[in-house]
């Protein structure tokens, strides 16, 4: 028996559950196609020009690259018309999420998460020794009245994922206004946007940069390469609010977070707009399609403001999770989340969203479709 043993608080964690690859459900099954739509990936792939930039810095990989990552803090800054220190660039927005809690909890201090928010803001807190206040959604929705009611004095830091994965559900700005003047002087709010491009049109979904940031210093909002961007593979997402706070975080980070190849190719993708438009379009047409199509299926679907849809399934997640594995379509069941009835798919190319729905209906006309 190894007598060493791992901090208390990390026995209290329950590691992320990722989306199963393609690779391992190939290997596993033996099956030649398979088509995932279990970690809201962008169908298109990467923007072409972006990948056109990575090719051409592979001369450089030899070369550790520049830590900070300037030219693309650059790049963030000039797009969203803010001086650089307001950027903080990370290895995906989840380094971000981690050095947040690594800079501000100790192990006496809260972080205030929603019951159905983002897992990694839980798990990243326990991770700290510190206490996660959990507060109940209402409709599938972050209550953030309740949430700024919840910080006591020891509550450090405040995540709200908006929109929110993986209900697809977003809060207003109304109310991310309200939430941000109401929280204690001590209380930073992180606004985790990894899905804001496909949420734009949604009605009174809010401006948080610059607006929110040039008028709340206790605000942080993230951002990441790995949806709209369609460059989950590269690990890039960056943070942007009170160089203060930033200046901690970059302290403390790896010195060579994100690689060169994925710098470069991320000034690229932030300049092809256009690439972003056709995956924003082509995830809010399909979704609606793939929600009508499950709908008919007998799944209990949410509106969506996201790339994924968040449904209560016919059959037990894990079991429908099982049985669509098989005939080759990765989905995410929600387990995790202590939503054992519940699914998230994410809304895929046109011929992958109609795969997933023949899977379905083949599983289904074997089991009977329960009402929802
Ligand atoms: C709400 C939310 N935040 C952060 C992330 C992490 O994104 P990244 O790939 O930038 O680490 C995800 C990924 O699924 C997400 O859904």
């Amino acid at each position: 028996m190894l007598e060493i043993m791992p901090r208390r608080c990390l026995r209290e964690v329950t590691p992320y559950a990722p989306g199963k690859s393609i690779a391992s459900v190939q290997r596993e099954l033996g099956l030649r196609r398979v088509i995932k739509l279990a970690s809201n990936e962008n169908p298109l792939g990467p923007s072409p020009k972006a990948m056109a930039v990575y090719r051409r810095a592979e001369k450089s990989c030899s070369l550790y690259p520049e830590g900070s990552s300037p030219e693309l803090r650059q790049a963030i800054a000039r797009f969203h018309k803010l001086a650089p220190e307001r950027v903080l660039v990370g290895n995906g927005s989840d380094e971000l999420i981690r050095l947040l809690c690594e800079a501000f909890l100790d192990p006496e201090d809260e972080g205030v998460a929603s019951q159905y928010g983002f897992i990694r803001f839980r798990q990243q807190v326990l991770m700290m020794g510190a206490r996660v206040i959990e507060v109940p959604v209402v409709d599938w929705t972050h209550d953030l009245a309740t949430m700024a009611r919840a910080c006591s004095s020891r509550a450090k830091l405040l995540f709200v994922a908006n929109p929110n994965n993986p209900t697809g559900t977003y809060n207003t700005e109304e109310e991310t206004r309200a939430l941000l003047a109401a929280v204690p002087r001590q209380t930073l709010v992180i606004l985790d946007e990894a899905y804001v491009q496909y949420a734009r049109g949604c009605p009174g979904y809010p401006d948080s940069i610059p607006a929110l940031i040039d008028e709340f210093d206790n605000l942080i909002v993230l951002r990441t390469f790995s949806k709209a961007y369609g460059l989950a593979g590269l690990r890039a997402g960056y943070a942007v609010g009170n160089p203060e706070v930033l200046g901690w975080l970059d302290r403390i980070r790896m010195p060579f977070n994100v690689s060169l190849p994925a710098q470069r190719a991320c000034v690229a993708a932030l300049e092809d707009r256009r690439f972003v438009e056709k995956s924003v379009a082509l995830a809010v047409k399909g979704r609606e399609s793939l929600a009508a199509g499950l709908r008919e299926l007998g799944f209990a679907v949410e509106e969506s403001a996201t790339n994924f849809l968040f449904a209560r399934a016919p059959l037990p997640g894990r079991e429908l999770f099982r049985a669509l594995l098989r005939l080759g379509v990765i989905i995410r069941p929600l387990d995790e989340y202590l939503l054992p009835s519940h699914v998230r798919v994410t809304v895929g190319s046109p011929e992958q969203n109609k795969a997933l729905l023949s899977a379905l209906r083949r599983v289904l006309s074997g089991k009977g479709a329960v009402p929802a």
